[in-house]
């Protein structure tokens, strides 16, 4: 490197000085991986999927490791898997077992989150995600809307439940779709913003993609997608050039998600504790504070991982004949059949959050957002009654908002 001239030295630091809160240091927060992975994590226990309407079970973590859904390979990746053993076919009301893992601490903004994996679930009826999610302001918000938690108003003007997608889609997709749902109805990603990112932005709203998703309604459920347009970032192609990273960063300035194929990882991100996103070139996906305040829009973040089948995006007619009309006439016509879920699994290298010392992680021990309450005893009677609640609600995707869905139950009662 030359020796700088004094002159472009002092522009260095005034340079330095002026982006402070771009230059950020970040510090290795949470080290997830091998046989440690699983403290970091609850398995939200559920004989039903209420959020989704899929055809699953939520295995707790004895349960998993007990059926082989969960547990570390011998080369020390964590293999998190839906069932191919079970034989469903002649069963109208089977539902497969799978897991849904939530993590024990809530990121805050100022972090980044770095996800390495070597295959993500793939494959007709599957439903993989990676996302971050503030439950228990959302919580907050629809009831208090209702008036049925008259008396929570304490929080009124903080965030009203929001939701990141960093890694999703469903059945034979290629391209990942990175999204925010939020509940504040000022949130959206300005589409001036396509050359400031790689992937596609929706342009269906016209000059913004909107965020806002109004639950009750059904109004907007897919949020704000920018769809990945470097190949391989999903599916048999992601797994074939032996996986990659996506990275999401949460700061004053906006939310940034990438994705690396592994062949062209920057050098910091696996080997430095001080990644640099500055360093990493364009996002793949970028939400700048400009269209959505990442500070009175976003609460502390729960990071989930889980893999879903069929239900209310993968099961949905028209998204599910798009990559697998071919393969099958309806979604829940595969669930039965062990062997379409060879492919259903994520592995994983690590999970790492990092923070730049803005705001320190919470845990969500206590806090009343733990794991789910679902009895476990595996009747399956909530899985074939999907389509009429797809219906009622007009739904495409719904991974945002468990309790939405229970106001739709509410609802339907009346
Ligand atoms: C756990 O899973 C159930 C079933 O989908 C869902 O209703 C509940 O909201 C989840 N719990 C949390 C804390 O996300
Ligand atoms: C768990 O599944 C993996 C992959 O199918 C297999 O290699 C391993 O032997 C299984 N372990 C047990 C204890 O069944
Ligand atoms: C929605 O976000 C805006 C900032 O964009 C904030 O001023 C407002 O208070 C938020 N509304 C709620 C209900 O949290
Ligand atoms: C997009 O990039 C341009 C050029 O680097 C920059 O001037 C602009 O501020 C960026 N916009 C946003 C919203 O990040
Ligand atoms: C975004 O959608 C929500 C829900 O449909 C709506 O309330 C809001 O006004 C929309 N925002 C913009 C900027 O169009
Ligand atoms: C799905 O397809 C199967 C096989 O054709 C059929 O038996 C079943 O009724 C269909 N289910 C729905 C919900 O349409
Ligand atoms: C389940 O899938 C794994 C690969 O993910 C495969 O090794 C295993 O043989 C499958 N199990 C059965 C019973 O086919
Ligand atoms: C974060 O935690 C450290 C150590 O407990 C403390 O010194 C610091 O003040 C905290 N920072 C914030 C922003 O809460
Ligand atoms: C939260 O609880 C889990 C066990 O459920 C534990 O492993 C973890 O250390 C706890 N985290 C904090 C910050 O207390």
């Amino acid at each position: 490197m030359p020796m700088p001239s004094p002159l472009t030295l002092s522009f260095a630091i005034l340079a330095a000085f002026l982006s402070t809160s771009r230059a950020s240091t970040f510090q290795l927060s949470q080290d997830l991986s091998g046989n440690n992975f699983f403290q970091g994590f609850k398995f939200n226990e559920s004989a039903i999927d209420f959020n989704n309407f899929g055809n699953v079970h939520f295995l707790s973590q004895s349960d998993a490791q007990a059926k082989n859904l969960s547990y570390v390979d011998s080369s020390g990746k964590v293999i998190l898997r839906v069932d191919n053993t079970t034989n469903g076919v002649n069963d109208p009301t089977f539902g497969r077992d799978t897991i849904y893992l939530e993590s024990n601490e809530l990121m805050n903004i100022g972090s980044l989150l770095i996800f390495d994996a070597d295959h993500i679930p793939f494959g007709c009826s599957v439903w993989p995600s990676l996302f971050t999610v503030c439950l228990v302001l959302f919580l907050h918000r629809v009831f208090s809307s209702f008036n049925l938690l008259p008396h929570i108003t304490a929080r009124s003007s903080v965030a009203t439940g929001s939701e990141i997608d960093i890694i999703e889609n469903v059945n034979l997709a290629t391209d990942n779709r990175y999204s925010l749902h939020v509940g504040n109805d000022s949130c959206v990603q300005p589409t001036s913003v396509s050359s400031n990112q790689t992937a596609t932005i929706s342009t269906a709203d016209g000059d913004i993609s909107n965020c806002t998703v109004t639950p009750i309604t059904g109004q907007n459920t897919v949020g704000c997608v920018s769809t990945e347009t470097k190949t391989g970032s999903l599916g048999s192609a992601f797994a074939s050039q032996g996986g990659g990273v996506y990275g999401m960063l949460w700061t004053t300035d906006g939310i940034a998600m990438w994705y690396f194929p592994r062949g062209s990882v920057p050098s910091d991100i696996g080997t430095s504790n001080s990644p640099d996103p500055t360093t990493w070139g364009k996002a793949s996906a970028w939400y700048p504070a400009s269209g959505c305040s990442p500070t009175a829009v976003f609460g502390p973040q729960i990071i989930t991982l889980y893999i879903d089948i069929c239900g209310a995006f993968a099961g949905e007619s028209s998204v599910f004949s798009q990559t697998c009309g071919s393969v099958a006439p309806n979604c829940s016509s595969m669930v039965g059949d062990p062997a379409n879920y060879n492919d259903a699994y994520w592995s994983i290298n690590y999970l790492r959050v990092y923070t730049d010392g803005t705001s320190n992680a919470s845990s969500t021990n206590g806090s009343g957002s733990g794991t789910g309450s679902g009895s476990g005893s595996g009747s399956g009677s909530g899985s074939s009654g999907s389509n009429s609640a797809i219906g009622l609600a007009g739904l495409k995707e719904f991974a945002l908002v468990p309790t939405a869905i229970i106001f739709l139950g509410f609802l339907a009662t009346l």
